[in-house]
């Protein structure tokens, strides 16, 4: 999490601090508690930095005013300190010459805090961060320049960081490097460069970007970098890369229309996306399938979102007779796996491809124990995609709101086709059925589509249970995605307490707090587990809980039972009854949105959330 951005440049014309806030403003998703920005300037550092959002900071133009030939900024996720001033990046050493910015977690920053405080040094954060810049300090005052007092300092360093350094007496160069946090660096050859945790940051600067790996360290100047290993000191040769996407998904407009929200734009984006996943390309599909079917144990992991997402994909693919998943949240992968079988797969889900816990399980299912990884990524060119053996592309395009949405339903839809695919190599299915589920998944859309015409139905049911302060969501089997994904999506965007819990389940302990009009959300789509839902409804019910359930349009029995019902337009067939997963989680995705969006909360900057959560 945190969002960097900087630039070099022999631009005349170039705002230099306005730029970097604008780049920062591009990467406030990444969390946004406090900002700060340090330039160089005739010698000396130049550091304004705050807490708040970057519009307010900014207000009067504070950032903006700023003088300085180059440097860069830093929008914060808090984890070492509170989000106040001292605790906000950029951080300078004793001599304030030296200034940093850091995204990641240094593990050992208490021992080298201690020994640097016992060698003199004076902190002024609580932040792990502030260790670099007085190691940096001190390698340069036994005569290292800044770029080995850089190798040097990280050296030092256990965790993860990306980080961007400049001196005051160096007024042509700056000095980024990573480990295990993202950091990319765009150029216009010969003109400015740029580093950033994310592309979308330099895109409506250039087009021209390169990866930075793990490991690594680079010097930035004026339209040109050079890159070097950490551990040898080599200069690496790299590629430069032209990156084919376009910055139309970062506006609020979709089809001529503005919205308030990109959450609101981003689910009605949802339709077209899943189309554009059906036509997942085929040499892709096979391979993933195959790397698959010819394991002999299959994990998949993932956080948050992309985890029900994968919950859903290991249902479809076992449903369907690929092999049985083991789920395991990459959080707990390491502790619950001690030891791993040999000629494993690991399925990774993630938007990102950058998730700090998801790369530390596949990290450890490859390194450890040979595991090949098969990732189900929407960034292309993220350290997940970077270090799989077989990626699928999700096609949810750039997603702006932390809340995810569109990355979740295309995620369902990419899994599901992998599902379909080894069900035919398999010959559990023929080419004609494959082709039906293929047309169901189509038609998925166009059912979502009447969904966002009829939005208004779903935001009143939304509004029933708005002063609600504690909500379940009950579901059986693969429906279970949909009610995790719909009482996360609604506790972390309208701040209301929800539970997801296997509706079986909720006899053993959670009825307990059945109580008149206790909101019970239940997902309930006419499939295998309709009938043995409704014996679950009737328990809530008979202990006065607001029933509300999500329904197919052609419902009537659990219609009959509950307060309310969402009614999701599916065919009665079971192609579409097996593929609807995504709809129904849809329904709960507006609800959420509805709600929030009625509270005055900002469905797209959720408090004490980021979208690319790359600590561990
Ligand atoms: O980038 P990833 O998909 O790996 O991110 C995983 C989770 O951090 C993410 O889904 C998170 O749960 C979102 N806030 C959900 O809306």
């Amino acid at each position: 999490m945190c969002g960097i951005f900087g630039l070099i440049t022999n631009e005349q014309n170039l705002p230099v601090a306005q730029t970097i806030r604008e780049g920062l403003e591009r990467l406030e998703y990444r969390g946004y508690d406090s900002a700060g920005i340090a330039l160089v300037h005739n010698g000396s550092i130049e550091l304004r930095k705050k807490a708040g959002r970057i519009i307010d900071i900014n207000k009067d133009g504070w950032f903006d005013s700023m003088q300085g030939e180059f440097g860069f900024g830093h929008t914060r996720w808090a984890t070492h300190g509170k989000p106040v001033y001292n605790n906000a990046h950029p951080h300078v050493d004793c001599t304030g010459k030296i200034a940093l910015v850091h995204n990641g977690i240094i593990e050992n920053y208490q021992d080298l805090r201690k020994e640097l405080s016992l060698r003199g040094h004076k902190f002024s954060s609580d932040t792990d961060t502030e260790v670099f810049p007085h190691l940096i300090e001190e390698f340069m005052g036994k005569g290292f320049d800044l770029k080995d007092s850089v190798i040097s300092a990280v050296k030092m360093c256990k965790g993860a960081y990306g980080i961007v350094v400049c001196h005051a007496d160096n007024p042509d160069y700056m000095v980024v490097a990573r480990k295990e946090s993202p950091l990319v660096i765009g150029i216009i050859p010969g003109k400015t460069t740029f580093c950033a945790s994310d592309i979308p940051a330099f895109l409506p600067l250039t087009r021209e970007a390169i990866v930075l790996d793990d490991n690594e360290v680079a010097i930035l100047r004026p339209g040109k970098v050079e890159i070097y290993k950490i551990d040898s000191g080599e200069p690496k040769t790299f590629n430069q890369f032209q990156v084919n996407y376009t910055m139309d998904a970062a506006q609020k407009v979709l089809d001529g229309k503005n919205y308030k929200w990109f959450m609101h734009k981003e689910l009605h984006e949802v339709p077209r996306k899943i189309r554009d996943q059906v036509g997942v390309p085929q040499a892709d599909l096979d391979s993933f399938a195959k790397t698959i079917m010819d394991a002999d144990h299959v994990f998949i992991t993932a956080a948050g979102t992309a985890y029900y997402a994968a919950l859903a994909g290991k249902y479809q693919i076992t449903q369907f007779g690929g092999p049985y998943i083991q789920a395991i949240l990459c959080s707990e992968f390491v502790d619950a796996l001690p030891e791993m079988p040999p000629n494993s797969v690991v399925i990774a889900v993630s938007q990102s491809g950058e998730t700090a816990d998801t790369m530390e399980a596949i990290r450890y299912a490859k390194e450890k124990f040979g595991a090949k990884i098969c990732s189900v990524v929407n960034v292309v060119g993220s350290s997940l995609t970077r270090y799989s053996d077989e990626v699928i592309i999700t096609t949810a395009g750039l997603e702006i709101a932390v809340a995810s949405q569109k990355a979740y339903c295309t995620q369902i839809t990419a899994l599901t086709m992998v599902a379909l695919r080894i069900a035919e190599l398999r010959g559990r299915l023929t080419e004609n059925q494959v082709a039906n589920y293929h047309q169901a998944l189509l038609d998925s859309a166009d059912s979502i589509e009447q969904m966002i015409i009829e939005e208004g139905k779903i935001k009143e049911i939304g509004l029933k249970i708005i002063q609600s302060e504690n909500i379940y969501f009950l579901a059986r089997g693969l429906s279970q995605s949909a009610a995790m994904e719909g009482a996360l999506k609604l506790k972390e965007i309208a701040y209301i307490h929800t539970e997801a819990y296997a509706a079986g389940e909720s006899k053993h302990g959670p009825i307990a707090l059945i109580e008149d009009g206790f909101p019970v959300i239940f997902v309930a789509p006419p499939d295998q587990t309709y009938d043995r839902l409704i014996g679950n409804i009737m328990e809530m019910k008979s202990r006065g809980g607001l029933i509300i359930s999500v329904v197919a349009s052609f419902d009537e029995r659990v219609t009959e039972i509950s307060d309310y019902t969402i009614r999701v337009p599916i065919a009665n067939t079971i192609e579409a009854i097996e593929t609807s997963i995504v709809p129904f989680a849809f329904a709960l995705q507006t609800m959420a949105y509805f709600i929030a969006n009625e509270k005055g909360l900002d469905p797209d900057k959720p408090r004490n959330l980021a979208k690319s959560v790359t600590v561990k």
